[in-house]
C-alpha cells in the first residue's frame, strides 16, 4: 500500500531537481503523476526513466508554462479530460535571477513574479474549484526560505516567494473547512540546477553560515511533500515546514 493510491498528483516545474524527485516518489507512493513543464517531451525524460524505473506508467507529462494564463487553463482542462480530477498540486516550477534592486530591471522583477508567484496563483485556481466542489484535495506551495531571511541581490526572488507564503496562508484559510488543505515547504539551499547558477563566492560564504554545514539534497525535501499529500499531513493547514539544514529556525 501506497500513501498515495489512487490519487492523481499535478507536479509543476517536473522536469528537473525538485519538482523530479518530488514526482518520482509520488508514483513510488502510488499516485498518478502529471508532469508539468516548460521543456518539450525530451524534456521530461530523466523524471519519466525514475518513474518507469519503478515498474510503472502512471504519469503524464504536460507543457505548460504556469505563468501564462491560458495555457494553464488548458492544462487543468486537459487534466481532468485525460486523467482525471487532480487531488493533490504541487506548484513547484520557479526560478531565480540575481540582480541588486538598483540594477534590476522591471522585466526580470516582472519574470520572476511571474512564474513564482503568478503560475502558483494560476495553477491553484486552475483545480480548486473542482477540488472545492468534491470537498477535498491538498495543494502544496514551493517557497523558500530566503521568503523568511532575505537574500542578497535576492529581492524579486524573494518577494516571489514571500508571496507564496502568505497566499498559501490566506487559501488555506478560505478552504480548510473545505477539506482542503493548503500549505508550503520553505526549503534551504538543496543540490539542483537552479543552485548550479550561483556564483563559488555565494556557495562558499552560503556554506559558512549553514547550521549544517552542507547543502541539502533533493531527497530531503521530497519526504515533506509526501507528509503533506497524504493523510499522515491532515492536520497540517496553512504549514510553512522547513527543510533548510536550519538557515531558518522557526
Ligand atoms: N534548489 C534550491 O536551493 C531551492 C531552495 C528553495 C526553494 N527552491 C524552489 O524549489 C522549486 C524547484 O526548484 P529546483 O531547485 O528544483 O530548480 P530546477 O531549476 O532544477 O527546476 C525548476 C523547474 O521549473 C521549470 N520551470 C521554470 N519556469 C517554468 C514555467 N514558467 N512554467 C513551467 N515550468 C517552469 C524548469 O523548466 C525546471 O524544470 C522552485 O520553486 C525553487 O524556487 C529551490
Amino acid at each position: 500500500m501506497g500513501k498515495l493510491d489512487g490519487k492523481v498528483a499535478v507536479v509543476t516545474g517536473a522536469a528537473s531537481g525538485i519538482g523530479a524527485g518530488i514526482s518520482i516518489a509520488f508514483a513510488k507512493e502510488g499516485a498518478t503523476v502529471v508532469l508539468v513543464d516548460l521543456v518539450d517531451e525530451a524534456g521530461f525524460s530523466s523524471t519519466v526513466s525514475g518513474i518507469v524505473a519503478l515498474g510503472t506508467d502512471r504519469y503524464y507529462t504536460y507543457t505548460c508554462d504556469v505563468a501564462n494564463e491560458e495555457q494553464v487553463n488548458g492544462m487543468a482542462d486537459w487534466v481532468r479530460a485525460n486523467v482525471g480530477e487532480a487531488d493533490v498540486v504541487v506548484n513547484n516550477a520557479g526560478i531565480f535571477i540575481e540582480s541588486s534592486v538598483v540594477d534590476m530591471t522591471s522585466a526580470i522583477w516582472d519574470k520572476v513574479i511571474g512564474v513564482n508567484l503568478r503560475g502558483t496563483f494560476l495553477v491553484t485556481r486552475a483545480f480548486l474549484a473542482s477540488m472545492i466542489e468534491r470537498r477535498g484535495g491538498r495543494v502544496i506551495n514551493i517557497a523558500s526560505q530566503l521568503a523568511q531571511i532575505g537574500g542578497t541581490e535576492a529581492s524579486a526572488y524573494a518577494a516571489s516567494k514571500g508571496g507564496v507564503i502568505s497566499f498559501t496562508k490566506s487559501l488555506a484559510r478560505e478552504v480548510a473547512t473545505l477539506g482542503i488543505n493548503v500549505n508550503a515547504i520553505a526549503p534551504g539551499p538543496i543540490k539542483t540546477p537552479l543552485l548550479d547558477g550561483e556564483t563559488p563566492e555565494w556557495r562558499e560564504r552560503k556554506l559558512a553560515e549553514l547550521p549544517i554545514g552542507r547543502f541539502g539534497e533533493v531527497s530531503e525535501v521530497v519526504p515533506t511533500a509526501i507528509l503533506l499529500a497524504s493523510d499522515d499531513g491532515s492536520y497540517y493547514v496553512g504549514a510553512v515546514l522547513g527543510p533548510n539544514g536550519g538557515d531558518v529556525m522557526n
